[in-house]
């Protein structure tokens, strides 16, 4: 029977060996994906760099990968900062974000000397100022990230930069933080920030915010004296989960966003700051299947069937939350037709957990191994433990060799923290 191979690896003999759920990642893939990025973004054009969003996919791997690569990371938690200390990323190659930083947080950016904080609210200003200045390590380099008020076409879950976004500081209450930012003796505010949202198919909302944000830079210039040295411009760039998923392709998408701001302050006059964005789930999402064993196989007498796997929502909720639609194949009947419509259940006690709804897949069996595609992003970063099951393995194929990069989580770890 065929045998589906990813990146050259038998992935069926891969779930007998490393148990199922099982992440797999490709380390070529995720490579070529940095490369791409830092070919069009930051080799392209001057004073560019592209930060990995560490939130879409963060394991020591992971970050073994970037550090190699050259590329930088947005933290958005302690929990992230912590495991890149842990493994010396540079610290002034890390941007630290959220929109609700605690003291401890902010601390801990600080004493790692981080490159940057992203600030979601003026208040957050005040408290790095103070914190820094406790510090006595001088000022702290901030970025105002800003709400652009341009409304992202995708799930209003993942559309950050509308009015009313619990992120970012309103476009009206910019210029009042710049002013702060300039009497605060221990900060030193390098530009803004945007961020529209995620999986956005073309860059037309990007370019929106990016008009708005660029006539901020040049008003703070003309009114305030304040000239813009970094202006980041989040991440956000779509990939294809589905047949009917057609994203910009991202020499596009990117090459869009720096052509127009290139060309807004050549005819505005004004020095073109340097530029960052932060990709997360166009580097990782398609260098990712999640590989499940069928253990159950229903079918109801309406005529609709169930194919039941092991594992769902907790190692991957995006379903559940967002509607997210993904393509599977019954990996060790690769080269069997279609033969049914399935819908392909999770375990967990919820009727809404539910893979993927209606796809046509050969007969299943118990035993069968299914391989979920595109599950690189925000899948292994947002697992969760509901109805107690463990977090899967993560194993990483490069140059067609498999290694455990991840253990799976045990019951004892899981159940650690109880006293
Ligand atoms: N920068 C900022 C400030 C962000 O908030 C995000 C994502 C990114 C960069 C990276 O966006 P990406 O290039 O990965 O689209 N859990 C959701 C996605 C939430 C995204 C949150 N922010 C999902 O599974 O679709």
């Amino acid at each position: 029977m065929g045998d589906f191979k990813f990146h050259g690896v038998d992935v069926t003999k891969l779930a007998r060996e490393y148990g199922t759920p099982l992440y797999v990642m490709s380390e070529d893939e995720i490579v070529l994906r940095i490369r791409e990025v830092k070919r069009c973004f930051d080799e392209k054009n001057e004073r560019c760099s592209a930060f990995f969003s560490s939130k879409s996919f963060l394991t020591k791997d992971m970050l073994r990968i970037l550090m190699r690569e050259g590329m930088g990371l947005d933290v958005v938690s302690e929990g992230e900062l912590f495991l890149a200390r842990q493994m010396g990323f540079p610290p002034e190659k890390i941007a630290f974000h959220g929109n609700s930083k605690t003291d401890s947080e902010i601390a801990a950016g600080l004493d790692y000397g981080v490159g940057k904080f992203v600030c979601d609210s003026v208040g957050e200003i005040e408290v790095i100022d103070r914190m820094a200045k406790e510090r006595g390590a001088g000022r702290a380099n901030v970025l105002i990230r800003v709400t652009p008020g341009v409304d992202a076409h995708t799930h209003k879950y993942i559309a950050t930069g509308g009015a009313g976004s619990k992120f970012g500081i309103p476009i009206e209450a910019v210029k009042d933080a710049v002013t702060l930012c300039g009497a605060l003796d221990n900060v030193s505010l390098c530009g803004f920030h945007f961020h529209v949202g995620s999986q956005l198919m073309d860059n037309s909302t990007h370019i929106e915010a990016l008009g708005v944000i660029l006539n901020l830079i040049k008003k703070t210039r003309d009114e305030l004296g304040f000239e813009t040295r970094i202006l980041d411009m989040g991440g956000g760039f779509g990939v294809r989960y589905t047949k009917n998923d057609a994203p910009q392709d991202i020499e596009g998408f990117i090459g869009g966003m720096t052509d127009y701001a290139e060309g807004f302050c050549r005819s505005n006059v004004i020095a073109r700051p340097a530029l960052v964005i932060e990709p997360g789930r166009w580097i990782v999402s398609g260098a990712g299947i999640t590989l499940y064993s069928v253990g159950s196989v229903k079918r109801l007498p309406g005529g609709a069937v169930y194919v039941g796997v092991d594992g769902g929502y907790p190692d991957n909720p995006r379903p559940a939350l967002y509607g997210a639609e993904y393509e599977a194949i019954v990996a060790n009947k690769a080269d069997l037709p279609p033969a049914e419509t399935v819908s392909i259940a999770g375990k967990c006690c919820e009727s809404g957990d539910i893979l993927i709804q209606g796809i046509d897949l050969p007969e299943a069996e118990r035993g069968d191994i299914i391989a979920v595609f595109s599950t690189g992003a925000y899948c292994h970063s947002m697992s969760n433990n509901y109805n107690k099951n463990p977090i899967p393995a993560v194993v990483m194929i490069k140059d067609g060799t498999p290694r455990l990069s991840v253990r799976r989580q045990s019951y004892e770890e899981m159940f650690s923290g109880n006293i």
